[in-house]
């Protein structure tokens, strides 16, 4: 959905005098990206995000994705046809859309057929003829290969489409969505989801939302179809698929609830749908509505040692989740889901929410109060290295950083703090409605804070989101 417009004609410049010519392309006479920059009307091949230059892409808006893909988990091989809904938000020449492995047999635009190159993560697509200003237009593309999730990334492991035993676990942030979809691979461009997924008859597959049918069956193979009516940025996006054992229904509020576990975890099954249930209807008390048609959670058999929270379906890889770690993920539905970053260095927007959710789950359940372990954090030593990372500036190599984590959560109990409770759960639940299905920053959340506490907040965000020492 719309984002600023920016000129990085720097970027442009640049990868356009790296862009090769593979063999399966066109000669170089007729090459996109250098015919496009020579008319200065190419997408640029960034959204604009200076930590992530590469990321997203600038020139178009995306309304909707339709993924229609075919794995076989035996051989690996993913078959897929990726329907993008677009609107141009300049005259456009060629665009990029993000993507990596797979050989590309095929993209048109618009029906017709278009000329397509391939470098880095970019997939530079000139399309029969030029598209306008404001213009909705629509990208197929085709592709097949192996997928190639990232390993072994610094600070977060494997990500991405991650080929399992007996499936796939998939879970993508901050930008691994490019591992198994063409997309506009940045929070920044929100849009809604269909999904065809084709797998072996016997297999599940669990996307975001909710499913149109009921699986469909022919010649051994069954096609899931899974539709997601809210925006959702792409790293939340999810195909997750194997051997499942599913529970289904509602949470006491009404809400559809699905639970699903690995074989391996069947006795967590339970405690993952009541929970997930309950944790469901309180944030909404806490937070405000529930801001999609559905919840729950999934757990595979795959250790990643980490959990996402993907859109609807939360998904924990290898590990029974406990009370806290639920609580974690579906206030990230709210924090990261609903109200979106524009840009990955505000992380703590979702990471310090979700963390400070976990300390309102505690003292709900009569356990420690938010305001003893805000004590027990504020105790570690001056040397404890969240002292020395400041929270509100997430660095682009190390995003998940714990400071993110606990300085985050403890920057808003501070803010409880200063401005009482009445203000503070007001506060969060106008942050909730203002944004909701948006896109969402730093600068708006503590502008907000002021407005409805009538206070200067400037020193307390300054010291608990921007300096690297302790705050006092
Ligand atoms: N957002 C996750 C959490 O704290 C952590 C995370 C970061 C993650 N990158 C990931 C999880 C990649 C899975 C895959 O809840
Ligand atoms: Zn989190």
């Amino acid at each position: 959905m719309r984002y600023e417009r920016r000129a990085v004609t720097i970027l442009v410049a640049l990868v356009g005098a790296l862009a090769c010519t593979p063999a399966d392309q066109p000669p170089p006479s007729t090459d996109p990206t250098a015919a496009a920059i020579a008319d200065g009307r190419a997408g640029a091949p960034g959204i604009g995000d200076p930590a992530f230059p590469l990321d997203g892409n600038g020139g178009y808006d995306v309304a909707h994705y339709a993924i229609a893909i075919d794995y076989t988990p035996s051989d690996k091989q993913l078959r897929g046809v990726t329907t993008i809904t677009a609107a141009a938000t300049q005259d456009l020449s060629s665009f990029d859309l993000d993507l990596t492995g797979y050989n590309v047999s095929g993209v048109t635009v618009d029906d017709e057929a278009a000329t397509f190159s391939r470098k880095g993560q970019e997939l530079t697509i000139r399309p029969a003829r030029p598209i306008g200003d404001d213009d909705r237009f629509t990208v197929r593309v085709s592709y097949a290969g192996t997928p190639q999730p990232v390993v072994n990334s610094a600070n977060l492991g494997t990500y991405g489409f991650i080929p399992t035993r007996d499936g796939a676990f998939v879970t993508a942030e901050p930008d691994g969505a490019k591992t198994w979809f063409p997309s506009n691979d940045h929070p920044a461009d929100k849009a809604t989801f269909d999904f065809a997924i084709t797998v072996p008859a016997g297999l599940t597959v669990l996307a975001n939302g909710e499913l149109t049918g009921r699986p469909t069956t022919a010649g051994g193979r069954t096609t899931w179809r899974w539709h997601e009516r809210q925006p959702m940025a792409t790293y939340l996006a999810t195909a997750t698929l194997g051997t499942f054992d599913l529970r289904e229904g509602r949470t006491a509020a009404g809400i559809p609830l699905l639970a699903a576990v690995d074989p391996a975890f069947k006795s967590s099954l339970d405690k993952l749908y009541t929970v997930s249930g309950e944790v469901t209807d309180y944030w909404s008390t806490v937070f405000g509505p529930y801001p999609f048609g559905s919840t729950g959670g999934v757990v595979d058999d795959f250790s990643t040692g980490y959990a996402l929270e993907n859109q609807t379906k939360p998904m924990y890889g290898g590990f029974a989740p406990d009370e806290a770690i639920i609580a974690h993920e579906l206030a990230h539905q709210w924090f990261g889901d609903s109200l979106t970053i524009r840009r990955w260095k505000d992380i703590w927007l979702n990471e310090g929410f979700a963390t400070y959710a976990e300390w309102l789950w505690s003292e709900h359940k009569g356990k420690s109060t938010a305001e003893a372990i805000f004590k027990r954090n504020h105790a570690r030593p001056a040397d404890d290295p969240i002292w020395a990372y400041p929270p509100g500036q997430a660095s682009p190599d190390d995003l998940f950083n714990q400071s993110v984590y606990t300085r985050g959560a403890m920057t808003l109990h501070a803010l409880r703090k200063a401005v009482g409770d009445e203000t503070f759960f007001k506060l969060l639940r106008a942050w909730t409605a203002e944004h909701r299905h948006g896109n969402v920053t730093t600068e708006q959340f503590t502008a907000l804070a002021e407005k409805m506490s009538g206070k200067d907040l400037g020193p307390l965000f300054d010291a608990w989101l921007f300096q690297p020492r302790r705050p006092v």
